[in-house]
């Protein structure tokens, strides 16, 4: 298996005064050249996380304690700062949820394209670097872009706002782009665009696409990590894991959203995921889960492998498959 991206045992935990507890535990996956990877979990459950630790880009009182990051033959989580910034943007790329924050209010859209192009491609003249901005906005379907270069941030819908941090994160044209909850902050008819516009934008792209929501990785992604409570629950190709679920989570959570084709009522999760500054004692998903018995709540189960592509962290796989 050739994978652009391989993590091994990733973990990361937070550190205060009172101490440290681990939000990512042993996090194992690998992307493939071209291929479309969804992550997918509650609020809390680390995504956001597990992306940023990829490249390093984490506040200070966050910090990894164990495994590895491998991208393209190059260990990424044994480099220092300096080679970590030819990484980012370049050959990793990040789009955020909410895109006003990344987005500077004191600049134009257009310097901030610009910007953006140079750093990476700093034998590029300024004027050619306009024209590059221009063309990005035009790819990221802007209407106006001459005017839209001149514009700040806050004059800019935050549909159109978004388009602009896909234009900045494709202007390194990167291996890898990875999409935080890129449609969160939008209505529903910007978020149906957006996503298109990710689709039409890189058929052949090597992505990372986190959502909470199971119908837009059914439609984009290839594969699916399933998190819960730092740790992968379920790994799977797209139709097995929507044709079977094998972890009980992956089931509700599948439940829990609306289908074009089933008339069967949402049923929400009960409960909430645990603190996990506090110690826990088995399958964290035990208190939640409708199958748990006596096992679930005394011993963490292992990422069972359940057929060659399959994988899932769950006592009772063998009765759900
Ligand atoms: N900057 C931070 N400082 C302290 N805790 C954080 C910070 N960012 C995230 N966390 C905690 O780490 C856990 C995982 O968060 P996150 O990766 O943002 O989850 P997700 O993206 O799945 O919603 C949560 O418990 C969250 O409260
Ligand atoms: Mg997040």
């Amino acid at each position: 298996m050739n994978a652009l991206l391989d993590v091994k045992d990733l973990t990361v935990e937070i550190e205060d005064a009172d101490g440290s507890w681990k939000v990512i535990k042993q996090v194992s996956f690998f992307l493939k050249e071209g291929e479309k990877l969804g992550i997918v979990g509650e609020s809390g459950s680390g995504k956001s996380l597990l992306m940023r630790s990829l490249i390093k880009l984490l506040p200070p009182s966050i910090v990894i304690t164990g495994g590895s990051v491998q991208y393209d033959h190059q260990m990424l989580s044994a480099m220092n700062e300096q080679k970590l910034q030819k990484i980012r943007g370049k050959e990793i790329g990040m789009i955020f949820q909410d895109p006003l924050t990344f987005l500077n209010p004191t600049l134009t859209i257009g310097a901030q394209i610009r910007e953006s192009f140079l750093c990476h491609f700093p034998h590029v003249t300024k004027k050619e670097a306009q024209a590059a901005a221009y063309e990005l906005l035009k790819e990221v379907g802007i209407a106006d872009p001459e005017l839209r270069l001149t514009q700040f941030p806050h004059e800019l819908s935050g549909g159109l706002c978004q388009r602009v941090l896909i234009a900045i994160a494709l202007a390194a044209n990167p291996r890898i782009l990875i999409a935080d909850e890129p449609t969160t902050a939008l209505d529903v008819t910007i978020q149906a665009q957006i996503m298109e516009l990710l689709q039409k934008l890189s058929p052949s792209k090597s992505m990372i696409l986190i959502t909470h929501d199971l119908s837009l990785v059914a439609s984009f992604c290839d594969r699916v990590m399933v998190m819960y409570a730092g740790q992968i629950v379920e790994q799977a190709p797209i139709d097995q894991i929507f044709k079977k679920p094998a972890h009980p989570y992956t089931e509700q959570l599948l439940k829990s959203i609306p289908s074009l084709t089933s008339r069967e009522p949402l049923v929400p999760i009960p409960g909430s995921p645990p603190d996990l500054s506090k110690p826990l004692r088995g399958c964290p998903f035990a208190p939640r889960c409708p199958y748990a018995f006596e096992k679930c709540f005394k011993e963490v189960p292992p990422l069972f492998q359940i057929s060659p592509d399959h994988q899932s962290r769950c006592w009772l796989k063998k009765d759900i498959c």
